[in-house]
């Protein structure tokens, strides 16, 4: 991790990243440099806004405010920053300006400190054209604002050494980012869909208004164009960086001229829109749709960037409510032929493409796939869920399993979850309320989603859950039927489904305790309270194989488990089991949550009903069947719609 960072530029996004960064790493010395002493002091107090805002919402605590405020210095000298491990330049997007403070930052800092410019359209190769020591430089481009937008595109700049783009990538992940990793070209990949998304607003102004092109926009993004430009004063950007893209690829790219003269436009808010007649509207819609569709067929022919970075990438950073890629799955062969055609006959040059369309849709949307000493690691990537589990996503990993599995060069696999949070935070809830009330599409969803795990028990070759951080209910059931589990420290495990009104129906309520007969009465409290395992206990019932320090060791510990069972691993007993009984209790959470007195008599049911079962094929049929009757119970309606509307359920009004 870095220890001594320094931002050149205290304008609008400089700040915001050295303020996530001392979020994340609040040990980190900062530095900021402006040539102007009042950005500076502008700077640091909006460091103070955001510790007060954050104080007050409950995101931070005392200690954690004032961390964040320790160590923070800023200079309008380029002195102050001589012992800095990583330098990053935020400053105006002007070539010679970067070039100088590039010039200035080398002459003071040790030849293996990092350099990074935070451009969002000047390739690598450009501005580094002069830096004598380049393989230690490279473009981290974040998005606004940069203190909580996830997103940051890392470029494989051709002449930084591939240590650095994969240095840069894990600090990013170990931070709570979401680096995508990019080809060095014009605008990179996420701001060659932005900026030719707000051109080809322009270029539709002769047929609609601004207010009229957002609206019909709004079906695809949060904000429209048009208001997101206002925000950012964006019009003098849209006109440098399409003017960069047209002197390098086609006239097709040159910015609409009323860039020019505009200021403001005059539009409507998210949320609020416009009538717009059915005609206008569907031409808008398709020269919008067009240009996503062609940017992406683009950026994927090109191999800007892959195709699930790309839609990722759209939603995090840039606000659409579906990535380009995602839009052209779901839509028909025959629409998405229609548009493209429309684009070419109204925009001439607008790349078009390649394949069919059918081959960019082939790829893993929801984990990435690394191989480390012929282990698999499978990571689970679904940050803006904390990588809730799907039938999709299960899909994939199953998909994967089966590609390896036969694969003589592959030991096994390691299943761990994106980012620095969640392992898993258990299945979808957003795919809950389809099921409410319909016990046979509940207990087929139990079945389909345990495909993978079924899957898992039958395995020749070595299957190691790695957790990162919370495993909760459907994630908690996948760990448990890996081969072994290893967690960080900080890791812990939790089955909240009666909170929620329904039950853990993929395994939680049979796999436990045919596994781990000893520690039944623990499951029991989890299962019915909600209770909390913290990775350190899990590790003395011996739930958990081992610890890691944290997510620094967990993977070689995962990877080093997987080696040591590559000759056999345990099987879940198939006989009946024993259970301890459950012990009165009141209706109540461990957090002090009234519970449904329904569903956890749905629960108690089962749960003896699976441990006297035959077989575990059969325990696991009893899970599916009661999360089917738990689906149509007055307590599964009320808890998942109070996630959905993010309060506390009411059990006491429905029982
Ligand atoms: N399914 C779908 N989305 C989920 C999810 C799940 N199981 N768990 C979390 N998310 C989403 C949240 O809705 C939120 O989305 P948003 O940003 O669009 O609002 C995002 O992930 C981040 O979660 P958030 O709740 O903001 O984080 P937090 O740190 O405040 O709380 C949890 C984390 C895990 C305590 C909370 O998200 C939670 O209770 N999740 C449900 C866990 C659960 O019951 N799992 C078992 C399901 S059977």
């Amino acid at each position: 991790m870095p220890r001594h960072v320094a931002v050149i530029g205290a304008g609008a996004i400089g700040p915001d990243i050295g303020y996530y960064l001392k979020s994340a790493l609040p040990e980190l010395k900062l530095t900021i440099i402006d040539i102007s002493q009042a950005a500076i002091d502008a700077a640091l107090s909006r460091f103070a806004d955001y510790t007060r805002k954050a104080l007050a919402k409950g995101k931070m605590n005392q200690q954690q405010a004032a961390a964040v405020m320790l160590q923070v210095q800023g200079s309008t000298d380029y002195d102050a920053i001589k012992a800095c491990d990583w330098v990053i330049e935020a400053a105006t997007e002007n070539l010679t300006l970067k070039r100088r403070i590039f010039a200035e930052v080398e002459a003071r800092v040790a030849v293996d400190a990092v350099i990074t410019s935070n451009t969002s359209s000047l390739p690598a190769e450009r501005i580094f054209a002069e830096l004598r020591h380049k393989a230690r430089a490279t473009v981290t481009h974040f998005f606004a604002p940069a203190w909580r937008n996830p997103a940051v595109e890392v470029i494989e700049y051709s002449a930084a050494a591939p240590e650095l783009v994969a240095w840069l990538r894990w600090v990013f992940c170990n931070t709570g980012k979401l680096p995508l990793v990019t080809k060095d070209v014009p605008c990179f990949m996420l701001d060659r869909i932005f900026d030719n998304w707000c051109n080809e607003a322009a270029m539709l102004l002769d047929q609609a208004s601004a207010a009229e092109i957002d609206s019909v926009a709004s079906e695809l993004v949060h904000a429209g164009p048009f208001f997101v430009l206002n925000l950012a004063r964006g019009n003098p950007i849209i006109t440098e960086t399409n003017t960069l893209q047209a002197d390098e690829e086609g006239e097709h790219y040159r910015p609409a001229l009323i860039f020019r003269s505009v200021d403001q436009w005059l539009t409507v808010a998210p949320g609020k829109r416009v009538e717009v007649p059915a005609a206008k509207a569907a031409a808008v819609r398709d020269r919008l749709l067009g240009i996503l569709l062609s940017q992406a067929v683009d950026i994927l022919d090109r191999t800007i960037g892959t195709p699930a970075d790309l839609d990722l990438g759209c939603c995090t950073a840039l606000g659409f409510k579906a990535g380009p890629v995602a839009l052209l799955r779901d839509m028909p062969n025959t629409e998405a032929q229609r548009i493209l055609e429309r684009l070419a006959l109204e925009r001439p040059g607008m790349p078009m493409p390649q394949r069919e369309l059918s081959a960019y849709l082939r790829f893993e949307r929801h984990v990435l796939v690394d191989d480390l000493d012929g282990v698999k690691v499978i990571t689970l990537r679904r940050p803006e869920a904390l990588n809730a589990l799907h039938d999709e996503m299960t899909d994939e990993i199953l998909a994967l399993i089966r590609r390896y599995e036969d694969d003589p060069a592959v030991t096994g696999f390691v299943i761990t979850g994106y980012g620095t949070k969640a392992f898993c935070a258990g299945a979808d809830i957003g795919r809950f309320p389809s099921m409410l009330d319909n016990r046979d599409a509940a207990a087929q969803y139990s079945r389909d989603c345990s495909r993978l795990l079924v899957h898992l028990d039958a395995m020749q070759k070595p299957v190691v859950a790695a957790l990162n951080g919370m495993a909760l209910g459907g994630g908690f059931e996948l760990a448990m039927r890996c081969h072994a589990l290893v967690a960080t420290e900080q890791s812990w495990m939790q089955l909240p489904e009666v909170s929620l009104g329904i039950l853990p129906g993929i395994g939680a309520m049979v796999v436990p305790y045919r596994r781990w007969p000893l520690a039944a009465s623990t499951f029991h409290a989890m299962l019915r309270r909600c209770e909390k395992l913290k990775a350190r206990q899990a590790l003395s019932l011996g739930v958990v194989d081992a610890l890691a320090k944290d997510s620094s060791e967990l993977i070689a510990l995962a990877v080093a488990r997987v080696q040591a069972l590559a000759h056999g691993h345990g099987r879940i007993a198939d006989a009946p089991v024993a259970l301890p009984a459950f012990e009165p209790m009141a209706a109540k959470s461990a957090s002090g949550m009234a519970l449904s007195p329904t569903t956890l008599a749905l629960l108690e049911r089962a749960v003896q009903q699976a441990a006297q079962a035959p077989t575990l094929a059969a325990a696991l049929e009893i899970g599916y069947l009661a999360f089917g009757d738990s689906a149509c119970t007055a307590a599964a309606r009320e808890g998942i719609t109070a996630f959905g509307e993010r309060r506390a359920p009411d059990f006491a009004a429905v029982g």
